[in-house]
């Protein structure tokens, strides 16, 4: 029997590909593992009317983690329009697959490390090793929403003085998203940001949020952070707004080390982050919790370029080494990120995005040859 079993979720478009190019490094790891297909993505979205259907979910109670390619997501009128007839007008709404793995697998955390490796010509600067720890079932990723907002639901808000005045403009113009936060959502997010500070040696953690305006979730962020850090006295904890964060990190970039915020200002500052290092071809990202967790670069499907073999699998390659570190295979992940780094380095094996024609198995095939 295999060391490992592993659901494997190719999903749409350019996941399909490369999910083709992690397999290829993993045989040349000798990664012992059995890969177990999940359906999953638009095709059985607008089929079956479930992108993540309960055979998948299966899949993943069955298996020691996941890795996952990409998938196609649109809004959900949009979505609406492409069920096939027989399941149109019956009722399904499309949700987006990866949320609603991170919420009924409980994975708390998304962890975003983007680097700078050397000699990658889309580098913004040189050396940015950046982390991004972002909480990933609260905050505006709750699915509380309204829309219109129901008369109770008003009225129970109108027990607070500045909901009044909406009333006037008529429930039905109203929508209402929510941002939840709880305090054992923002302790276990900052702590795992300093846990990795402390074990990486990293210089500091830089908690981010808008505590000036959004006061009750952004305070309570805040000062959970204040309380979490006092058990780590050596690395200290700076305090940032998500907007002045944003322009230093494209002022300083090297200012800063382990970063960590709630969900939604988590998304905003990876994607940031990961345009320093070179963009979409590089972003990886592990959606992890207590017994379970999900590994998928943050790009998408890419429509445009599927069947062609054209993306970056790199970022693909990193979460595959993130998945390695995460099943304590430190010896294979750290030689991976060193093969990938050498690969980048030499500047022989480039995609389109790196300004080089090579495809997206030649860069995976450049990688296997330096195991
Ligand atoms: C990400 C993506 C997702 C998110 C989308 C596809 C739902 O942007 O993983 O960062 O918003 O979390
Ligand atoms: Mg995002």
């Amino acid at each position: 029997m295999a060391q490992y079993k592993i659901a494997w979720l190719p999903g749409d478009g350019v996941g399909n590909e490369v999910m083709e190019a992690a397999k290829i490094v993993l045989d040349a790891l000798k990664f012992d593992a059995e890969y177990i297909h999940g359906d999953i993505g638009w095709e059985f979205w607008c089929n079956e009317g479930d992108p993540l259907p309960q055979r998948t979910i299966e899949v993943l109670h069955n298996t020691d983690c996941a890795l996952f390619g990409a998938i196609t997501s649109k809004p959900k009128e949009e979505a609406a329009k492409e069920l096939i007839p027989e399941l149109q007008d019956k009722g399904y709404v499309y949700f987006s697959p990866i949320v609603r793995l991170r919420q009924e697998f409980n994975l708390h955390t998304n962890l975003r490390p983007c680097k700078a490796y050397p000699g990658n010509p889309l580098n913004y600067k040189e050396g940015i090793d950046l982390v991004i720890f972002r909480e990933n079932t609260e905050g505006m990723y709750g699915g509380v929403e309204f829309h219109p907002i129901p008369q109770h639901v008003f009225d129970a808000l109108c027990t607070h003085p500045k909901m009044k005045k909406f009333g006037e403009k008529g429930l039905e113009n109203l929508a209402l998203s929510t941002r939840i936060m709880s305090r054992q959502g923002c302790e276990n997010i900052v702590r795992q940001a300093f846990e990795y500070a402390k074990k990486h040696n990293r210089k500091s953690v830089t908690v981010v949020d808008k505590p000036n305006v959004i006061r009750e979730t952004g305070g309570l962020m805040i000062r959970t952070a204040r309380e979490v850090a006092k058990d780590y006295p050596d690395i200290p904890l700076w305090e940032t707004n998500i907007d002045a964060q944003c322009m230093w990190l494209v002022k300083n970039p090297l200012d800063y080390d382990v970063l960590v915020a709630e969900n939604m200002f988590g998304d905003i500052l990876s994607d940031l982050a990961a345009q320093l290092v070179g963009g979409l071809g590089f972003a990886c990202a592990g959606n992890i919790g207590d017994n379970y967790a999900v590994f998928e670069p943050t790009h998408g499907s890419a429509p445009k370029y599927y069947g062609q073999y054209k993306v970056n699998p790199i970022a693909m390659l990193l979460t595959t080494r993130l998945m390695l570190d995460w099943l304590n295979e430190f010896d294979m992940a750290n030689r991976l990120e060193n093969a990938i780094a050498t690969v980048i380095a030499e500047g022989k094996v480039r995609t389109y995005d790196m300004g080089g024609s090579n495809t997206t198995l030649e860069m995976a095939e450049a990688v296997a040859s330096k195991l």
